[in-house]
């Protein structure tokens, strides 16, 4: 069937970045007599003229994919082969590129990753998630001038055009139920609503404890890309409001909820996490996401809510502790006087724990934690520990006297070097003095 999309559309849509490694591979398939398809994600974006995230391409017949990989790879990327699945990876810089053969699957059991073997393009196709996904158009060989060759197996642009999201056969949430969570991310995102047959294939599949199979490290990772997706400006807080909707919540752990209370932060989150400025600073941003959904939730359901996604070490412990931690910040946060006390407070919080009391402050308080990080934080006071041991201070009175100096040069009060050395000397001379007394 023709797309009705022309090559040159098809390319102008991709990441520029990806465009000489495209071209590269559409040259090594040609030259190894092999068919290339921009395929999945991609397909269903180009055609709902939306921009594209990934590239994922396929390549029939499916063999040999890592060495083609390799042959049209400049030298300075990364090419990972995932043998297991018959598919590779491309890593130049940030761009990421996902080439596959042309694979059928089989599950061994539900919830398991599957076994795959090459197979036909129709093949692969019909194992994807949603009707909308299953779509492939022929990148090479591809007459330029021409609209390019669409295959659509399962009806996947009619549903597009209605608004379905359709599974493609009855037991799909049953073999993969973390297309469950890909539904509550996709639906929200492209405006779609769950087909009928598709609705009762999930009651079914919740029905029958499906979710109990799949593994907490595959249900963090769909839990990371809920939190993720706000990079391409979508709120959060949506996919997670339908998978309580539709009781997924409850079926991954007895009494989780998405409380209403989360909602406004998730979404500040989601805001913010797109913004390039905070964007820069390194942090996951699933780690504020879940810090914020469960601190209205009990001590008890958390904490089996952090073991059931397999979040473990010091990241679980502060998801658990943020809604204690952010209950003693904002307190003190309000009656704090001046910069010095703002940095005194924040200064050792970590990244991830201070984006999430960002995002469910009061304005005042988004206020004065937008100013530290912004300006105070990475202001560095203009005296040393070094400085104040030769001063005369020891012992945990330097750590102390550091703090008191941070705090009245972000005060104001002092502004320089021979200001900070002035203040030091005078403490360094009353402890003197103090300690001379206590000895007489
Ligand atoms: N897929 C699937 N079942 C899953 C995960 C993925 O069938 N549990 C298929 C889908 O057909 C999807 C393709 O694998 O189109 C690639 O997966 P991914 O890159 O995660 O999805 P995209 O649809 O490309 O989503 P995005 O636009 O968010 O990258």
């Amino acid at each position: 069937m023709s797309s009705g999309v022309g090559l040159a559309a098809v390319l102008s849509a991709l990441p520029p970045a990806s465009l000489g490694l495209v071209e590269r591979l559409r040259a090594e398939a040609r030259a190894s007599g092999k068919a290339l398809y921009l395929v999945g994600g991609p397909v269903r974006d180009i055609l709902l003229d939306r921009p594209i995230r990934d590239v994922d391409l396929l390549i029939v017949p499916g063999i040999g994919i890592a060495d083609l990989a390799r042959k049209a790879a400049p030298a300075s990327a990364r090419v990972v082969e995932y043998r297991r699945f018959g598919t590779a990876r491309i890593e130049m810089g940030e761009l990421e590129l996902d080439l596959a053969g042309a694979r059928k699957e089989v599950y061994s059991a539900p919830g398991a990753l599957p076994e795959v073997s090459p197979g036909s393009l129709e093949e692969d196709l019909m194992r994807r998630d949603f009707s909308i996904n299953a779509l492939a158009l022929e990148i090479e060989p591809a007459e330029s001038a021409s609209p390019l060759e669409l295959t659509d197996p399962c009806g996947g642009r009619a549903d597009l055009e209605a608004g379905h999201l359709r599974i493609l056969h009855p037991r799909s949430f049953h073999e993969d139920p973390t297309r469950i969570l890909r539904a509550a991310r996709l639906a929200p995102r492209l405006g779609m609503k769950l087909g009928r047959s598709t609705r009762s294939a999930m009651r079914d599949a919740l029905r029958d404890g499906a979710m109990g199979a799949v593994s907490g490290e595959r249900l963090r990772r769909e839990l990371e890309k809920v939190f993720s997706d706000a990079l391409l400006g979508l709120d959060p807080s949506l996919a997670l409001r339908q998978l309580g909707n539709w009781h997924v919540l409850s079926a991954l752990e007895p009494g989780l909820e998405w409380p209403k209370e989360a909602a406004t932060p998730v979404r500040r989150l989601g805001k913010l996490i797109a913004e390039p400025e905070w964007r820069s600073n390194r942090f996951r941003p699933w780690v504020p996401g879940v810090s914020l959904w469960l601190a209205p939730l009990g001590p008890a359901l958390r904490r089996r809510v952090v073991q059931r996604f397999a979040i473990r070490g010091e990241t679980a412990e502060r998801i658990l502790g943020f809604g204690a931690e952010r209950q003693r910040l904002q307190a003190r946060l309000a009656k704090a006087r001046g910069r010095g006390a703002v940095d005194a407070l924040l200064g050792g919080i970590h990244e991830e724990s201070l984006v999430a009391l960002f995002a469910s402050s009061e304005p005042l308080l988004r206020r004065r934690i937008v100013r530290w990080a912004a300006e105070d934080r990475a202001r560095r006071v203009p005296l040393s520990g070094d400085d104040l041991v030769e001063l005369g201070l020891e012992g945990p009175a330097v750590g102390r006297a550091l703090a008191r100096i941070r705090a009245a040069y972000l005060d104001g009060a002092i502004a320089n070097r021979e200001e900070a050395t002035a203040l030091a000397v005078e403490w360094a001379r009353r402890r003197a003095s103090r300690s001379a007394k206590a000895k007489r």
